[in-house]
Formats: structure tokens, C-alpha cells, sequence
């Protein structure tokens, strides 16, 4: 089953009296469990696509769907909610809340899923069980500034996983980390991949990550290239 499936998919920004064409048509399947890089130069698209992938953005024109659901027929209300349920996003520049430590920076997302009716025990229980998972649990009542690149991304990563969407979306998760950090959250994110069974879809320019991906989708100008 295709967890993520774009047909056709073009996006286009107005940008004063023109139009930048980001995204051209592309079509892109990813499979359940996939671990998958999008490869590109600088400003050919890759954030665009993992923006309309994560439902962040709306594509211009054709086909989304992702974890089974039509986005481009969904309302913003049914998109917060798929993005809050099925997706987990990491960033570059790993976004955490700076005021709360490790464990409530991952404990959060469990907090705002209202309805799934999680006791403050669970939502504990499953924030520190990730943070172990990543690596953490020394530093699991540490802030932000307290932490270092590194382990900045560890805490994001366990953010991402710890409501167990079916997605985790990572965009340039390795840009702001030396290549040896960068390499083991790598390391960690196909782990984890491989124990929860998350389709992972990650953003790089460094070639040097095409030894941990199952597929590789080449991005240049908008388009795929094979
Ligand atoms: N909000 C916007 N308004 C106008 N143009 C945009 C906007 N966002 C992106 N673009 C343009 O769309 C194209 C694709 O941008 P995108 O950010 O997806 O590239 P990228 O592959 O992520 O680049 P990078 O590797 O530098 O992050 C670029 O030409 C960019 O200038
Ligand atoms: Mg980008």
C-alpha cells in the first residue's frame, strides 16, 4: 500500500507580477515502512514537496494522498487533524518549545490530541519510553540550551514518534549538525524506522546520506529524474 502517492503534482508561488514553478509534475509513491531521502540542489523543490506531503501546503494542481486520505478534498480542520494523528515532523532547525525540558517538549503533542484520551500517567509513560528510545534519558528533564545539537534532534526525533504516525517527514534534518552527528541521527532515525515500522521521508543535499536510504528521489528544477 502507498502511504504517500502524488500524481501529477504541480505547485506554483505568484511572486510579485510572475510565478515561480517549484513543482512541475511530479508523481512520487512511497510505501508503508519506507525509508526515503528526496536528493536535490538548492531550490529545486524539496521543501515545497515535503510541505505538500505534510499538508502544510496545498499543492497547485493533481493528486495527494497520504495515509488514505484525499487531501486536496479535506477541509483545514480535517487537515490538522490528519497532520496531528499521522505525521510527525522534524526540522532543521529542530523547533523545540524553549522553555520546557526534554520530557515535555515530547510529552507535548500527546497533550493536544484531545480525543485520544490518554491519562497524564500514559502521556509520561510514552514520553519517556521514546526518550530512552533516542538516547535521552540522562538528560530527559534538561532544557533546550542545556542540550546540543545533537541531542536537540534526539528530543525532536522523539517528539515526531511519540503520537506513532505513520508518517515522519524530516526536512534537512542533518544541515545544522556536524557530518558525525549527523550521521548517527541518521543512524537512529533508520532504527527506528525499522523497529516501529514509520515510513520515514527525509530532505539532503549530501550524497553522502544515499547509503542509508531504500529509495531515492532525485529532484532538480521541480521535476523527478531518475
Ligand atoms: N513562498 C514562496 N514564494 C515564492 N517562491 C517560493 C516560495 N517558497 C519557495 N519558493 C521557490 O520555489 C522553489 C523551490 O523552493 P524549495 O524551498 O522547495 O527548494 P529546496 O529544494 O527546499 O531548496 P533548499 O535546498 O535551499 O532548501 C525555489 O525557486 C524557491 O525560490
Ligand atoms: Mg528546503
Amino acid at each position: 500500500m502507498n502511504v504517500i502517492e502524488l500524481i501529477k503534482v504541480k505547485k506554483d508561488y505568484p511572486l510579485g507580477a510572475t510565478t515561480v514553478h517549484a513543482v512541475r509534475g511530479v508523481d512520487i509513491a512511497i510505501k508503508q515502512g519506507d525509508f526515503v531521502s528526496i536528493i536535490g540542489p538548492s531550490g529545486s523543490g524539496k521543501t515545497t514537496l515535503l510541505n505538500i506531503i505534510g499538508c502544510i501546503d496545498h499543492a497547485s494542481e493533481g493528486t495527494v494522498n497520504v495515509n488514505g486520505n484525499d487531501v486536496t478534498a479535506m477541509s483545514d480542520r480535517q487537515l490538522t487533524n490528519l497532520r496531528l494523528h499521522a505525521i510527525g515532523f522534524i526540522f532543521q532547525t529542530f523547533n523545540l518549545i524553549p522553555v520546557l525540558s526534554a520530557r515535555e517538549n515530547v510529552e507535548f503533542p500527546l497533550l493536544i490530541m484531545k480525543n485520544e484520551k490518554l491519562s497524564k500517567k500514559e502521556i509520561r509513560d510514552r514520553a519517556e519510553k521514546m526518550i530512552e528510545e533516542v538516547g535521552l534519558k540522562d538528560q530527559i528533564e534538561q532544557k533546550p540550551y542545556e542540550l546540543s545539537g545533537g541531542q536537540r534532534q534526539r528530543v525532536a526525533i522523539a517528539r515526531a514518534l511519540v503520537t506513532r504516525p505513520a508518517i515522519v517527514l524530516a526536512d534537512e534534518p542533518t544541515a545544522n549538525l556536524d557530518s558525525e552527528t549527523g550521521e548517527m541521527i541518521l543512524e537512529l532515525m533508520k532504527e527506528l524506522n525499522e523497529i516501529e515500522k514509520t515510513t520515514f521521508v527525509f530532505s539532503t543535499h549530501d550524497p553522502d546520506i544515499l547509503k542509508y536510504a531504500h529509495g531515492i528521489i532525485k529532484i532538480k528544477d521541480g521535476l523527478v529524474h531518475n
